[in-house]
């Protein structure tokens, strides 16, 4: 979380790149933003409490200028969003840092600089970083970076000016990403790619420990042991265009409705249906794999429960679906032949990548993983990669890449279903049509905006919302409430409809609504009784019906007809819709829909 941007400009002005990159950025996190530059007089600095267009006028106003500087958003950690907590984080008027990342030594680092004589004005770990750069600079600021981190335990990415040397900036990174763009107006670092994406044509990726030296017109970096390195530099691919909002209000609402493309895209990648295209050499790479392990967080977690279900039925194979920072910490047993397979939007989320980390650790050796950005920690970390070709995921609710991680799923399930002889050609080629049928099937979905707009005034106004589903729709129920909770605040939980009268019927009254998934399944008798024992405690029920289910509307039942049932890809169905409630709702409510209050799109902290 937070994002980092810094550079040194050739013959003009940094700040227009270290806004333009901070825009970019604001995914992980909007608590506050700042920028600083070093001037003739000394550093200049402006942060605030608002997001990062307010700073840009704050910048304009203050004729802002410099040709080194940095910049960052911020997602809270150690203290309130509180402009003495803001980066640009000062010691002595002298040093400038930003950072990402959390210093879990910061409590005895601080003790040591006070004994110094250091005084503290934030409540951040980060000012720990700048007053022990301080305390170590002796007129380089390289050797005084790279000695201060040296001290620092737990993950950083971080960004250092100094008053004495005006061309210069020190980057270094421990478990939090940093990247160094290199363009032809200057050299710069950031917290990924996509934030550097004008001003950059080539990246290059620090590795844990590396410590990067950029001067105007020089760049030297240096590993964790202090020799000089050479990283290879990567061009960067433009996807400015995917990222421009357009004709859309919200970048959620443009996200939902890019799905059947981003889909088409997804499947458009399968030219074998083997270990070729997770990205081995060998067609049979996975063919001693019993047993898949998936592991993520918040809706890529979801995605994992709703393939669980595929892994079983049709590539007869057992699979677990795990929450990240629980599995971290679990005593784990390995299992030969486990296919560990970590999933994630972003590639950074820290838990993940940890979750990943200890299962090689323990003797995993068989890692896929299946993600939005090729470039990514996760991606690196693992033997093979899908690439999900969702394209740049702004909202923080995540729609598009779950839609496409769900398809790379299932292709995972028809491929090992493939290898274990579980699938006839025919099951499979049936399987590849409804998969390449599917975004038309999704349009169909979006073509129901009207009626779920109807439903969102009605929901508007409540406090809570259970969401219930069965089987292959327990997840997606699951996911529907984490939508509407985190985009509308409304209070919504998630449930397996068979569950309910185990405790969560005794909140049905007028005021629950209750919203239900009914796929034309062979679990669809036993939600219709599920439907009855809520509505004969006067539940008020909004059912998402597949056309051919026989339900019919009544007092105290809304529908919302779907198309036919879609078999085994039917939740990719039912989520679009319940994205679209929760954008709605959250429309209705007045919230900020693609910056959800305390969320971030990348969560690079435990
Ligand atoms: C954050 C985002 C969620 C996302 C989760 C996992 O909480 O707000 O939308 O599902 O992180 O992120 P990942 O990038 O690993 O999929």
């Amino acid at each position: 979380m937070c994002g980092i941007v810094a550079g040194v400009a050739l013959q003009r002005s940094i700040v227009p790149a270290l806004l333009d990159g901070l825009k970019r950025l604001e995914y992980r996190g909007y608590d506050s933003c700042g920028v600083a530059v070093l001037q003739a007089g000394g550093p200049r600095c402006i942060r605030t409490l608002a997001r990062v267009e307010a700073l840009e006028s704050d910048v304009r106003a203050a004729n802002l200028d410099g040709s080194t500087g940095i910049a960052h958003t911020r997602w809270a950690t150690h203290g309130v969003p509180a402009i003495a907590n803001a980066h640009p984080i000062f010691s002595h008027d002298q040093i400038a840092v930003v950072h990402n990342g959390i210093i879990e030594n910061h409590e005895a680092l601080r003790e040591s600089l006070v004994e110094q004589g250091y005084e503290f004005v934030s409540q951040t770990d980060t000012e720990v970083i700048a007053h022990l750069v301080h305390s170590h600079y002796e007129g380089d600021l390289l050797a005084a970076v790279f000695d201060a981190a040296r001290m620092l335990q737990g993950a950083y990415a971080i960004a250092v000016i100094c008053k004495d040397e005006p061309q210069r900036v020190i980057g270094a990174r421990q478990g939090s990403p940093l990247v160094v763009g290199l363009g032809p107006d200057g050299a710069f670092l950031a917290s990924d790619t996509f934030a550097l994406s004008t001003y950059a044509s080539g990246i290059i990726y620090l590795e844990d420990g590396d410590v990067a030296d950029l001067r105007s017109g020089n760049l030297r970096i240096l590993n964790s042991a202090g020799e000089t390195v050479v990283r290879g530099v990567n061009q960067i691919t433009e996807q400015g265009g995917d990222s421009e909002l357009g004709a859309y209000r919200h970048y959620m609402q443009k996200e939902i409705f890019e799905q059947p493309l981003a889909v088409a895209r997804t499947f458009s990648m399968v030219r074998s249906l083997d270990a070729t295209l997770f990205g081995t050499v060998d067609p049979n790479a996975f063919s001693g794999v019993d047993n898949v392990l998936m592991l993520g967080c918040g809706t890529s977690h979801y995605s994992a429960l709703t393939a669980r279900g595929w892994f079983e039925t049709i590539a007869g194979i057992r699979a677990h679906a795990e929450i990240a920072s629980e599995y971290r910490y679990r005593d784990y047993v390995p299992q030969r032949g486990t296919l560990v397979v970590p999933i994630s939007q972003s590639g950074e989320t820290a838990d993940t990548l940890a979750a990943l980390r200890y299962a090689q650790s323990v003797g995993e050796a068989l890692t896929l993983a299946i993600c939005n950005v090729a470039t990514s920690a996760i991606v690196r970390q693992s033997n093979w990669a899908f690439i999900t070709q969702a394209g740049p995921e702004i909202g923080v609710a995540s729609t598009k890449a779950f839609t496409t991680q769900l398809v790379a799923l299932f292709l995972l399930a028809l491929t090992l279903g493939r290898q274990r002889a579980r699938l006839s050609a025919g099951q499979v080629a049936k399987h590849l049509r409804d998969l390449a049928a599917l975004p038309d099937a999704i349009r169909s979905v979006l073509a129901r905006e009207p009626q779920i707009i109807g439903w969102a005034q009605e929901l508007r106004r409540k406090e809570h919302a259970l969401f219930l589903g069965r089987g292959l729709h327990y997840p997606i129920a699951l996911e529907a409430a984490l939508k509407m909770k985190e985009i509308s605040y409304l209070h919504a939980e998630g449930y397996p409809a068979g569950e309910l009268k185990h405790g969560p019927l005794a909140l049905v009254t007028e005021a629950m609504p209750v919203i239900v998934s009914a796929p034309n399944d062979c679990l669809l008798d036993k939600l219709k009784a599920n439907l009855q024992e809520i509505s004969a405690r006067g539940g008020k029920l909004y059912v998402l019906a597949d056309a051919n289910t026989r339900l019919q509307a009544a007092e105290g039942m809304r529908i919302i007809r779907l198309p036919d049932y879609y078999g085994f890809l039917s939740p990719l169905l039912h989520v679009v819709a319940y994205q679209l409630l929760a954008y709605h709702v959250a429309c209705l409510r007045g919230t900020d829909v693609d910056k959800p209050r305390n969320l971030a799109k990348s969560v690079t902290v435990e």
